[in-house]
C-alpha cells in the first residue's frame, strides 16, 4: 500500500505527503478505530516523522534531523505519541521497522525474569522503540534495587555507537527530568542517540 505514496524517479523513491497522511490515516483507522483523524494542528510534526520515516534527506537536514539515530518524540498526555510511533514503522524499509515495548512492560518482564531483561533488549541488534520514559518504577529483584530502562538505554547507546543499531522512545518528560530519573550518564548519551521531535506543550489530550 505504501507503493502508493511514492513514484519512482531516477531509480529514487519520491513521496507525496499527502498520500502519506491519507495512508496514516487509513491505517490509524484500522488499528486505534474510526474517532482517528489526522488533525492540522498535527501536520507539522507529521511532515517531520514522516520525513524521517521515509529518509527523506533534503527535508531531514532542514528540520536538523540525522538519519543515523533515532528519535525521542516528546509532548503532553494523550497527544498522540504512541500511536504515532507505532505506526511510523509502516513508512520503513523493512530491516529498519521496529518493536515497541513500553516500559511498563519491560518492568514487568524485569520482575518476572530478572536480570536477563537487560540483555534481552539492550542488547537486541535490532532498532527498538522504548514507549513511555519515565513511568516505570524502579522495582526490586530478589530484594535489588536496578534502574532497568536506565541500563538498557546505556546498553542500546553502546549498539549505536559500536553498530550504528537505533533506538527509538517517547516521553512525556523534558530533559530536565529525564536527567533526574536516570542521572546524567544517561541524559548525555540520550542527546547523540536520539533526534528530538517534540509536539508543542499546548497540543491537546486526544482521549478527551
Ligand atoms: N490523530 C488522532 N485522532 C484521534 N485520536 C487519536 C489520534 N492519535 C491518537 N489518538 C487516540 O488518542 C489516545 C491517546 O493517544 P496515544 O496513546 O497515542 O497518546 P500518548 O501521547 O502516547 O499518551 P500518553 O502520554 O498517555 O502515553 C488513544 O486512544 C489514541 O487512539
Ligand atoms: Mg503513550
Amino acid at each position: 500500500m505504501l507503493q502508493k505514496c511514492y513514484t519512482i524517479v531516477d531509480n529514487y523513491r519520491q513521496f507525496d505527503f499527502n498520500s502519506c497522511l491519507k495512508l496514516l490515516n487509513y491505517l490509524g483507522k484500522k488499528k486505534y478505530g474510526t474517532n482517528f483523524q489526522i488533525q492540522k494542528k498535527d501536520l507539522a510534526i507529521l511532515h517531520k516523522l514522516i520525513s524521517y520515516a521515509i529518509g527523506e534527506d533534503e527535508h531531514c537536514a532542514n528540520y536538523g534531523i540525522d538519519l543515523s539515530k533515532g528519535i525521542l518524540l516528546t509532548g503532553p498526555v494523550g497527544c498522540g505519541k504512541t500511536s504515532l510511533i507505532t505506526l511510523l514503522p509502516e513508512f520503513m524499509y523493512p530491516h529498519q521497522k521496529y518493536q515497541v515495548k513500553s516500559t511498563r512492560e519491560i518492568a514487568n518482564e524485569f520482575h518476572k525474569d530478572g536480570y536477563e531483561i537487560i540483555h534481552r533488549y539492550g542488547r537486541r541488534e535490532k532498532a527498538f522503540c522504548i514507549d513511555d520514559l519515565g513511568v516505570e518504577q524502579n522495582i526490586k529483584h530478589f530484594g535489588n534495587e536496578c534502574n532497568t530502562i536506565g541500563e538498557i538505554l546505556l546498553h542500546r547507546y553502546d549498539l549505536h555507537v559500536n553498530y550504528g543499531i537505533l533506538t527509538h522512545a517517547t516521553t512525556n518528560l523534558n530533559a530536565e527530568e529525564l536527567e533526574k530519573l536516570y542521572g546524567n550518564r544517561v541524559r548525555s548519551r540520550l542527546r547523540s542517540m536520539f533526534n528530538l521531535i517534540s509536539f508543542p506543550m499546548e497540543t491537546k489530550d486526544k482521549r478527551k
